[in-house]
């Protein structure tokens, strides 16, 4: 009864996100009460595991003790003050310890509050750099195939996911789209983990052709995730980062769902060991609990844009919550927990369970294409064939309706078209991946036994 007035409330108001609001006719939106460790807990004391860590952003669980704490003595002293002219000592920690652990060429640290507003600082910054040391025909923007980099819409533009920007079209920035890795469907015949990144060509053919024009290129580190957890090999970066070295073009990094451990490593630039010109974070930042992003880069960018006021050099880019003092809080508390708590070493173990436990009911369903695997992040493709791997319809909505089915079961298996994935917060214990992917499964038998 509770949850049913609340429902109705919710939407006599409420316009969700990614969200086609007629399908919660049916479907009516879950209302949550409580979070505890991996679970979400609705007011009528229904649990759900929280698989995908709430869009990417959990790493220790929800209100966990040590991050709660930390935001409530933050909040006891400072929230919020204007961050132009002004700092405090959140930010400045937050900033030096980002800076060290971070590649080296990443010296300076910009504030955004989400990840789109991280992604178009980082552009707006590679254009005016090239700009300011005279290179003005450096403009252009280069993205790869099946990208995702946010929703704005000069994010959107550096994507390549017709779902979010078909209809913007005529409204988008021009940019340059080349062929990227797909290594399920890998047209040279190899595999991610022994190949040499022949996919390159098509990036090497093209900058070769435009390299005078191009500012930047923008790519997701190691794992395309919105285009389905794509995995690709670290030699595309290694050769990403000698195109754009021989041709002074800004590699800029998304780290924003990969970094923080994600991938195995703290950042999914150290698979390949490379530095980026430009490298944006958020999501894993605050562990899920603050909107709040950062974008770093070199000495080399940063002292383009310093000179005297009248010169007109300086970056003039502001958001009202620039360095908010909770989030950085928040985000050093998540840098002390990775410290203290050796997650990343025992993130290795728990990867390597799940790992062996969906491999091991691959075999009882026959709609399994692939099963790709990285870290953190674990993705079940399902195919129509799996010889031709050929994908099912959109229109048959069948990660949809599969992830339906687990949420009854009790478990949030947020799919992507036809991937279904683990991006579980790394508390997550044994016995809780087993239910996980126990879940996953019985579910998708489910779904195609109806079929
Ligand atoms: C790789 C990547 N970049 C950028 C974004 C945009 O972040 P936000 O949703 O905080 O704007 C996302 C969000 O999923 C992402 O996965």
């Amino acid at each position: 009864m509770k949850m049913k007035k609340l429902q109705e409330k919710d939407l006599k108001y409420i316009w969700h996100p990614c969200s086609q609001m007629k399908d919660y006719e049916e479907f009516l939106p879950i209302v949550i009460e409580r979070g505890m460790g991996v679970f979400l807990q609705d007011v009528n004391k229904k649990l759900y595991l929280d698989a995908v860590s709430s869009w990417w952003v959990n790493l220790f669980g929800h209100s966990n003790i040590r991050i709660n704490d930390a935001l409530y003595r933050q909040a006891n002293s400072l929230e919020h003050t204007i961050f132009a002219n002004f700092t405090h000592k959140p930010a400045i920690e937050l900033c030096k310890r980002i800076v060290n652990i971070t590649p080296d060429r990443l010296d300076k640290v910009f504030f955004g509050d989400n990840g789109s507003s991280a992604v178009e600082i980082a552009l707006k910054l590679s254009f005016q750099y090239h700009k300011q040391i005279g290179k003005d025909k450096k403009y252009k923007f280069v993205k790869i195939s099946d990208s995702y980099h946010g929703e704005t819409i000069v994010a959107l533009s550096v994507g390549d996911m017709d779902l979010y920007s078909k209809i913007y079209e005529p409204i988008l920035l021009e940019t340059v789209k080349v062929e990227g890795p797909d290594c399920y469907r890998c047209k040279f015949n190899k595999k991610r983990s022994t190949c040499n990144a022949e996919c390159f060509k098509y990036m090497e053919e093209k900058i070769s052709e435009i390299h005078e024009e191009v500012t930047a290129i923008i790519i997701e580190l190691i794992v395309q995730c919105a285009a389905g957890m794509k995995i690709y090999s670290p030699n595309y970066l290694v050769k990403l980062r000698q195109i754009c070295d021989k041709y002074d073009i800004n590699l800029i990094a998304d780290e924003i769902a990969v970094g923080f451990g994600r991938t195995g490593k703290m950042f999914a630039c150290e698979h390949a060991n490379i530095s980026p010109d430009i490298m944006c974070l958020s999501k894993g930042l605050t562990a899920g609990y603050m909107p709040l992003s950062l974008v770093l880069m070199g000495n080399k960018i940063y002292d383009a844009f310093y000179d005297d006021y009248s010169t007109m050099k300086a970056f003039l880019h502001s958001h009202s919550y620039s360095g908010n003092a909770l989030g950085c809080s928040v985000a050093i508390e998540t840098l002390n927990i990775f410290e203290d708590e050796d997650i990343l070493n025992k993130n290795k173990y728990k990867s390597e369970y799940l790992r062996s436990r969906v491999t091991s009911i691959l075999k009882d369903i026959p709609q399994i294409g692939e099963y790709r695997q990285i870290g953190m992040i674990g993705a079940i493709e399902l195919v129509k064939d799996k010889n031709t791997k050929e994908p099912f319809e959109s229109e048959l909505r069948v990660g949809y309706n599969i992830y339906k089915i687990a949420l009854e079961k009790g478990v949030l298996l947020r799919c992507l078209g036809n991937i279904l994935y683990f991006m579980p917060p790394y508390v997550i214990s044994e016995k809780e991946i087993d239910f996980m992917v126990n879940v996953a499964k019985e579910s998708i038998i489910e779904y195609f036994k109806e079929k």
